[in-house]
């Protein structure tokens, strides 16, 4: 037999018959049926039926097939009995009747069954130690190969306009995305160490000072930060950078990309991508990265109750706090009063930070709530016309002296409620940029930069020397939103060294800090840098929306558990001591 000849499972249909083919593959499952057998053969393209009958010389050797040994069988394509055709199963019209089989070789019995329903119950630590198994499953094998055609969508696009890959260096100096490095000792200087990229942000930068004019690159990325679900210590970015651009720029250029890469994963994603400002966003849904799928945006409700009687929100609103409301339309038959008070305004409410929720259902043109009575006919009106309130809604309020709180309660609590009541839109998919993020925010009392330190001011700080200017600064930033989650985000970049300069100086970085950080980086700009900006898609999570799976672990062919380790090399491991003296490392304790 030779490669030649070999035939593929998900190459065979009704349209083969007749054909004599050769398969390659491994045994998925042996059913024996006395004097027939019937083997499923898979290979990375799907699964066939292969017969075997007591009267075929083959008929003794196919008895010691066990699942995963992996065989080669040539035979002719026959049409199933109409009784044995299985619509389920791509290749379910037909089967292969056995001339010749080779068994290439034999395998111990897997810990698990590799099969997408066998699979579901298995611990994913288990998977992920076997993921040699886990990857011959159909969906995993599918997933990959999906993975690989995105990438190379991605790499044909961007070499279309002009842009050309560079690999950056992996062995590097700290590059500040804001996690923590992984750090790599070097043997030939002593006490010295390498810091694994966060991301290429210096070098693509410098990349544009080289004139390179049009950059990108499919990265590894490193951050040794807290893992949560949508994140991997080692990742991959769509990173790229261009001179003599504006935001328009990216925009125009990854827009029609998004609606190709989801047009060929066949899902329907909304167009045109809308432009929201952060200040924008917060106000509406009390989030950077909103989730239009549904509504429930925020309703103001200070005006309402700006004259108010009522001494939780007069107080509020007198200390300079404020009061907003969403309205969940006709869900009132599905809450009941225990829902509303025992569950969301005592338990959720408090666990999102909030110090409790005020609710009332519509009823006709009537409204209902226990505090009712404490608000006049006319702001009884007023709410009713603010939040357009129509029978059978409920509407929920959050009031606090600090809108932060409000924002941040009440933007988890909408997608906590439309998630308990199943009002997101699955089959959709909706993006958004975010744009004018904030240059500073104010953290523990200090002043922190939202983004790296590179990004663009919109407006010309050479002026500004207070705290209140500063803060007020907004960033030539933007973000890509996609259902609510982050998928990537960059800026337009400072060129000019006094600005960089001025806006570390802010960010409370002494010179000595600037110096031994980016004092490299600082000289280049000197001479002569090009206006210029960029973005990375975090490529992870863009694939496991477009394979339509819930973690990018599943995207990745070896991605490390939630606890940072690879349960099959069992990385991170401890090391000879040989190799830590060859460091001149030693370890405490
Ligand atoms: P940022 O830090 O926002 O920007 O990263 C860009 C995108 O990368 C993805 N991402 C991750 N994915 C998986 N695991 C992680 N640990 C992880 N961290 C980030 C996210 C994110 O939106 N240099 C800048 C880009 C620029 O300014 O050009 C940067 O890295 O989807």
């Amino acid at each position: 037999m030779t490669n030649k000849q070999r035939r593929l499972a998900g190459q065979l249909s009704s349209q083969t018959i007749g054909e004599t083919v050769t398969l390659n593959g491994w045994v998925d499952v042996v059913r024996d049926h006395g004097q027939l057998l019937f083997i499923h053969l898979r290979d990375h393209t799907g699964i066939v039926q292969v017969v075997v009958d007591q009267d075929n010389p083959h008929y003794a050797q196919s008895k010691q097939l066990r699942s995963e040994y992996v065989i080669g069988v040539t035979g002719p394509v026959v049409e199933r009995e109409a009784s044995a055709k299985n619509s389920d199963m791509a290749t379910g019209e037909i089967e292969v009747h056995i001339t010749s089989l080779i068994v290439f070789n034999t395998a111990e019995t897997p810990p698990f069954v590799i099969s997408e329903k066998g699979t579901q119950s298995v611990d994913e630590d288990i998977r992920l130690q076997h993921r040699y198994l886990d990857l011959r499953r159909p969906t995993m094998q599918q997933r990959l190969r999906q993975r690989h055609r995105i990438l190379k969508t991605i790499r044909d696009y961007f070499d279309r306009h002009d842009f050309i890959e560079v690999e950056t260096p992996m062995l590097t100096r700290s590059t500040p995305e804001g996690a923590r490095d992984y750090l790599v000792p070097s043997r030939v200087h002593d006490g010295s160490f390498y810091a694994l990229p966060q991301s290429p942000q210096l070098f693509k930068q410098l990349l544009m000072m080289s004139g390179l004019g049009r950059y990108m690159q499919i990265a590894r990325c490193f951050r040794d930060e807290d893992l949560r679900p949508n994140r991997q210590p080692e990742f991959t970015q769509l990173d790229f950078e261009a001179s003599f651009i504006d935001e328009a720029f990216i925009m125009d250029l990854i827009n029609p990309l998004m609606q190709t890469l989801f047009a060929e994963a066949n899902l329907p994603f909304t167009q045109p991508i809308r432009t929201l400002t952060y200040a924008d966003a917060i106000a509406r849904y009390g989030s950077d990265k909103p989730d239009l799928r549904f509504g429930l945006e925020f309703v103001d409700l200070s005006p309402v109750f700006g004259e108010t009687a009522y001494k939780i929100f007069r107080s509020i609103l007198d200390k300079g706090g404020c009061i907003k409301g969403i309205r969940l339309p006709k869900q009132s038959p599905n809450l009941s009063k225990s829902r509303l008070q025992d569950h969301y305004a005592k338990t959720v409410v408090p666990q999102l930070g909030g110090k409790g929720m005020t609710w009332l259902r519509v009823v006709g043109d009537q409204l209902e709530s226990s505090v009712l009575q404490f608000f006049s006919d006319t702001e009884q009106a007023t709410l009713k016309t603010a939040m357009a309130a129509e029978s059978d809604d409920v509407i929920m309020i959050i009031a606090d002296t600090d809108p932060q709180v409000v924002h941040d309660v009440l933007g988890d609590l909408r997608l906590h409620v439309a998630r308990d009541l199943d009002l997101i839109d699955t089959t959709q998919v909706i993006g958004c940029w975010i744009t004018e993020f904030p240059l500073f925010e104010k953290r523990n009392g200090q002043l922190n930069l939202l983004h790296h330190p590179f990004t663009q001011p919109t407006t010309d700080i050479t002026p500004l020397t207070t705290e209140a200017e500063y803060l007020s600064i907004t960033a030539r930033a933007y973000d890509l939103v996609i259902n609510g989650e982050e998928i990537g985000g960059g800026s337009i970049r400072i060129h000019d060294a006094t600005i960089q300069n001025k806006v570390f100086d802010i960010a409370g970085l002494s010179d000595a800090d600037i110096h031994e950080k980016f004092g490299f980086f600082i000289h280049a700009l000197q001479y002569g840098t090009p206006p210029h900006g960029g973005m990375a898609v975090g490529l992870d999570r863009l694939v496991a929306m477009l394979c339509q799976t819930e973690s990018i672990r599943d995207v990745i062919a070896f991605p490390k558990n939630r606890m940072a380790v690879c349960p099959l090399t069992k990385a991170p491991a401890s090391v000879h001591a040989d190799q830590l003296n060859e460091l001149n490392i030693q370890l405490r304790g």
